[in-house]
């Protein structure tokens, strides 16, 4: 049993944000069918985004790939159209802190984590655009919410000191990470293949780097952390668990595997546990000197 304040998870296994559309019967549906301990809605804002024009989403190559949605959405209020059984991460975003304090309001009773996305890569003006504003943005949602709130942040050089900030300003926990911005060019055009040109990249190569920054912060703040970036197997689980994520964020490989795999990863880990006599709980950290 895995607990994040009060709410309480089956096992550590959580959808990302983006993965699912924001379509309330898909979201209650998966939930029913799949049955992962939490979903994570895509990122909503205010009002509705439409994504950037195609191809926003390509496969490099197995296990790896890039893309450029860049936030489309329906909007925040569709979150209040979600009914579903297992718990909602909202993830919210904006292109200010008045934005993303309206958005709040509005998911603040149907989410049982609140995560605000100062990450991603794929549109000016929000996410990443945002993270130096960190400190903040979280001292003011802070004070407009009741429920947990997380920060996802990217895998740049500062994450280690905006994690800082972000836990000094009253978040209770950190989302780590989101995707890396790349670039790749048609040999035909000349152009970047994706038609926002950069992406950002997911899947296997995010893993190892994953790994390193949530094993950084955790030695340094020990804070609630949910890990997302490259898990594909229950191994990755474990590894991620090891170095201090409560929750681990299926992305990319439900994309590629569909989301039957879900049962697979979670037969592995729960034979896992029962060879060994262990719970989640006695691997969380359990890599890390604190
Ligand atoms: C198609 C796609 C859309 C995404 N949209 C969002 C989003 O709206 N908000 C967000 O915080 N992260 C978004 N992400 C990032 C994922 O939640 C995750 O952090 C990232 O993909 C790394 O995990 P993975 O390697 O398991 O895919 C998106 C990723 C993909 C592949």
């Amino acid at each position: 049993m895995i607990k994040i304040k009060n709410i309480i998870f089956n096992d550590p296994l959580i959808i990302a944000s983006g993965i699912l559309p924001d379509i309330p019967r898909y979201i209650y549906e998966f939930c029913e069918k799949y049955k992962p301990s939490a979903i994570t809605t895509k990122t909503v804002t205010l009002f509705p985004l439409e994504p950037h024009r195609a191809p926003t989403l390509i496969k490099i190559s197995d296990g790896i790939f890039m893309n450029a949605i860049g936030l489309g959405n329906p909007g925040a209020n569709v979150i209040n159209e979600i009914n579903v059984n297992c718990p909602l991460i909202v993830s919210i975003g904006g292109s200010s802190l008045d934005e993303i304090l309206k958005v709040t309001q509005i998911v603040e009773n149907k989410a049982q984590i609140i995560e605000i996305n100062l990450s991603s890569p794929n549109r000016k003006g929000y996410g990443e655009s945002l993270s130096t504003l960190v400190g903040e943005i979280v001292k003011n949602v802070k004070g407009t919410t009741k429920k947990p709130l997380f920060v996802k942040l990217g895998p740049w050089d500062n994450v280690i000191e905006l994690a800082g900030k972000a836990i000094e300003n009253g978040a209770d926990g950190l989302t780590l990470i989101n995707t890396i911005k790349g670039l790749l060019i048609d040999v035909e055009s000349f152009k970047p293949i994706l038609n926002y040109g950069t992406g950002g990249i997911s899947g296997r190569c995010l893993y190892p780097i994953a790994l390193r920054i949530i094993r950084d912060v955790y030695e340094e703040y020990g804070v609630d952390i949910i890990g997302v970036g490259g898990v594909y197997e229950w191994t990755d689980v474990i590894g991620m668990l090891a170095v201090g994520a409560k929750l681990v964020g299926l992305g990319s490989v439900i994309i590629e595997k569909g989301p039957e795999v879900i049962e697979n990863i979670r037969n592995g880990l729960n034979n896992y546990l029962s060879e060994k006599g262990l719970k989640f709980e006695d691997i969380i950290g359990i890599s890390v000197k604190r």
